[in-house]
């Protein structure tokens, strides 16, 4: 019997040696261990013919017998389960030495995004918090709490899409709605921007689209005065466009503000000589401004006897074409990579 043992355990160490996948391996278990006819099963069964001295001293000698195959078995199925996804990995493994190719065409930032980026950098080290609001905006946020009533004129300048069956809401046709959603939501004091796009029913032209961003600014606080407005813009042209730029304000009407004005700056091309760019005037328009009109603060929540402040709207997409030479609007929106991989 002690021999029997012995020599089954090596036969099987032999055999386990040769067992190359798991349908092998899984055959040669139960060829020693199915419970039927299992070659040490029935070994094992025969212990009961032995006297009883040595049946205690074999049945020991089995179960030691019986653990050493066991682990034997199951050493060799780690060894074949580790063998295949050490298989799978040679086959996935990148060779670090085959010659590369030609890397893939990367996207980068549209020319918006980049001067977008950097008036956000600029604000945002002189304080001001950058918020966002919807583009598809209620009749009521885009134009009456501006101060801008259903019968007023002011709404014909500003033509834009409206929702089919739902006759409030409305393509947003300027970043001025989120004003009075910021004065509502934050309170004063305030000093936020709202880069974002905006939309109005145009012909479309070289210098027009139906589809634009704007940045808008908003100020709110005690004592603010229209100096400070100024202030900022002339920051704004002369980060924009170098020390030298000046600002030029005239009297412009919005009905969010008052007073209004339209704000040019000293050509970056002629310096003011008059040029192409400039249309022979040497200013360039990019922004309306003034102090926010005293029904803009109260639709805010906001009492106008205590409180004063300005805002602007910066023609984003204006100042991109203008950074970058692009001499029509339109191709701003085409996603025309022979435009785009330009910048
Ligand atoms: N919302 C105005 C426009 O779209 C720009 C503007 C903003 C003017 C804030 C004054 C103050 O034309």
């Amino acid at each position: 019997m002690r021999d029997d043992l012995y020599r089954i355990k090596q036969e099987l160490a032999d055999r386990l040696k040769t067992a190359n996948d798991l349908p092998g391996w899984e055959a040669l278990e139960a060829e020693y261990f199915s419970r039927t006819a299992g070659k040490f099963t029935n070994l094992i069964k025969k212990l009961k013919q032995l006297p009883e001295e040595e049946r205690k001293i074999m049945g020991r000698l089995g179960n030691e017998v019986k653990d050493e195959m066991l682990s034997a078995l199951s050493a060799r199925r780690s060894f074949l389960e580790g063998a295949r996804f050490a298989r799978l990995a040679e086959t996935e493994a990148i060779d670090v030495t085959a010659p590369f190719l030609p890397p893939l065409p990367m996207g980068h930032l549209h020319p918006t995004t980049h001067v977008q980026s950097d008036l956000e950098d600029l604000f945002t080290s002189m304080g001001f918090t950058i918020l966002d609001g919807p583009e598809l905006e209620s009749e009521y946020y885009n134009f009456e709490s501006v101060n801008i009533p259903a019968d007023h004129p002011a709404r014909d300048m500003q033509d834009t899409f409206y929702i089919k069956g739902h006759p409030h809401w409305v393509m947003r046709t300027h970043t001025s709605p989120v004003q009075v959603r910021a004065l509502e939501r934050y309170g004063v004091p305030i000093r936020a921007i709202v880069p974002g796009r905006c939309f109005r029913n145009e012909a479309t032209d070289p210098r027009h689209e139906h589809t634009l961003y704007q940045l808008e600014g908003l100020v709110v606080d005690r004592q603010i005065t229209f100096s400070h407005l100024k202030g900022i813009l002339e920051t704004v042209a002369r980060y924009l466009y170098g020390e030298a730029t000046q600002v030029r304000l005239r009297p412009k009407f919005y009905p969010f503000v008052e007073p209004g004005v339209n704000g040019e700056v000293t050509c970056f091309l002629c310096a003011g000589a008059g040029c192409r760019v400039c249309k022979e005037t040497g200013w360039l328009e990019i922004f309306g401004a003034g102090m926010v009109h005293p029904n803009v603060l109260t639709a805010g929540g906001v009492d106008p006897r205590e409180y004063q402040g300005f805002a602007f709207g910066l023609g984003l997409s204006r100042l991109v074409m203008l950074k970058y030479k692009i001499e029509d609007v339109r191709h701003l929106q085409t996603g025309d990579l022979r435009f785009l991989s330009q910048f």
